[in-house]
């Protein structure tokens, strides 16, 4: 199976995957990494590993509709199985999402539902909360609200700082992501009329 990475920054879940890959722990291919950021890390990470890149800046596109048809467009030239976000800091409309319907995973850094969208880290803190974690989950056009795939949960201490949550979290998501792809691409799991369906069965 192929993959398109989309991301926007650091790329370190990218990186996780790739390593997963050269591990043999995920057979897949990493055909594409596209970025919405010249000068993202992860972008220069791609090109450092040999893997095909592709940037297209929205600035550059007259309105969304123009650069989500470009990026459609360049995505399907590396004819991917599945697009998979990693910090991807884009929201994405619903012609795209709709277009991409159970082929696009992303990770966000919370317990989804809970904090959907930015800052979750601190947020967590703001609540209270004594947990907190990451998820993977289908993309569907409302943001972070798509069915999850996979969790991983942290213990929220009295000493947590945003920065300390945020430094805990990633090396998990760095496991769950790779992992939470090899299920999908196993086929054992897959989007049907908005539910997870695992080996065929609805959730
Ligand atoms: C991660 O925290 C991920 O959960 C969120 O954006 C961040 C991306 O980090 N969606 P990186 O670019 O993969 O290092």
């Amino acid at each position: 199976p192929r993959l398109v990475v989309l991301l926007s920054g650091r790329g370190s879940n990218f990186k996780a995957i790739h390593e997963a890959v050269g591990a043999g722990r995920l057979d897949a291919r990493i055909a594409g990494v596209v970025s919405d950021r010249a000068q993202a890390a992860g972008l220069a990470l791609a090109e450092a590993a040999g893997i095909d890149t592709a940037c297209l800046e929205r600035s550059r596109f007259a309105s969304r509709e123009e650069f989500e048809d470009s990026l459609t467009t360049t995505i399907a030239g590396f004819a991917p199985d599945y697009i998979v976000l990693a910090g991807f800091m884009r929201v994405l409309g619903t012609p795209f999402v709709e277009r991409h319907l159970g082929r696009m995973i992303n990770i966000h850094p919370s317990l989804l539902p809970r904090h959907r969208g930015l800052r979750t880290h601190q947020r967590v803190l703001d609540a209270g909360e004594r947990e907190h974690g990451a998820s993977v989950h289908f993309v569907t056009p409302t943001l972070d609200a798509g069915p999850v795939l996979s969790r991983v949960t942290i213990e929220v201490g009295a000493d947590d700082t945003a920065e300390t949550l945020a430094d805990r979290l990633l090396p998990l998501e760095h496991e769950l992501y790779p992992a939470t792809l090899a299920l999908l691409l196993n086929h054992r799991v897959e989007l049907r009329n908005e539910c997870i369906h695992i080996d065929d069965k609805p959730l």
